[in-house]
């Protein structure tokens, strides 16, 4: 259920374009739904489709298309490893496999204790960094060495244990 504060910010997105084409909010506004629920749900199509006065389908057409919308509950850490030609290069596919190999799932599977989604991704627009993998859609990690990918978990699981303590 899409909260009066979710749609406060959706009104100030739709503000930005003319009142006739308020459609044009649609990713900003779905971007707002994952931040807040951490994925997309259909019923979540469904409120924003009603919000912008649009069919569902051409919603559910905007959250398929772009990986960056989840369509399935996620870990608290999403981490998307590059697997695009000039990180494989760089060794993006064993950057994926090593993370496989430490955090025990495969790609696209959530760790057991929801810490974790591991998948791989598309070119993220950092080639010269390869290999490179983003951290729930807005961290960039570069140059993912086997050393750093296991400095990145640590930090990560630290970072989430004062939360699983309370
Ligand atoms: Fe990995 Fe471009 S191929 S960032």
């Amino acid at each position: 259920m899409i909260s009066d504060a979710t749609r406060a910010r959706f009104a100030r997105e739709v503000a930005k374009f003319p009142a006739d084409q308020k459609q044009s909010a649609v990713m900003a506004c779905l971007s707002i739904v994952q931040q807040e629920q951490g994925w997309v749900s259909p019923e979540s199509e469904q409120e924003v489709a009603n919000y912008l006065g649009m069919p569902v389908m051409a919603v559910h057409e905007v959250t398929t298309f772009y990986n960056m919308y989840n369509q399935k509950p996620v870990g608290a850490f999403k981490l998307n490893v590059c697997t695009n030609l000039p990180c494989q290069l760089r060794g993006g596919q064993q950057a994926l496999k090593y993370l496989e190999s430490r955090l025990g799932v495969s790609a696209g599977e959530t760790t057991p204790d929801g810490l974790f989604t591991l998948e791989p991704s598309e070119c993220q627009g950092a080639c010269a960094d390869a290999p490179v993998l983003l951290v729930n859609d807005r961290h960039m990690c570069s140059f993912m060495t086997h050393d750093k990918l296991d400095q990145l978990i640590d930090s990560l699981q630290q970072a989430a244990a004062p939360a699983a303590k309370a």
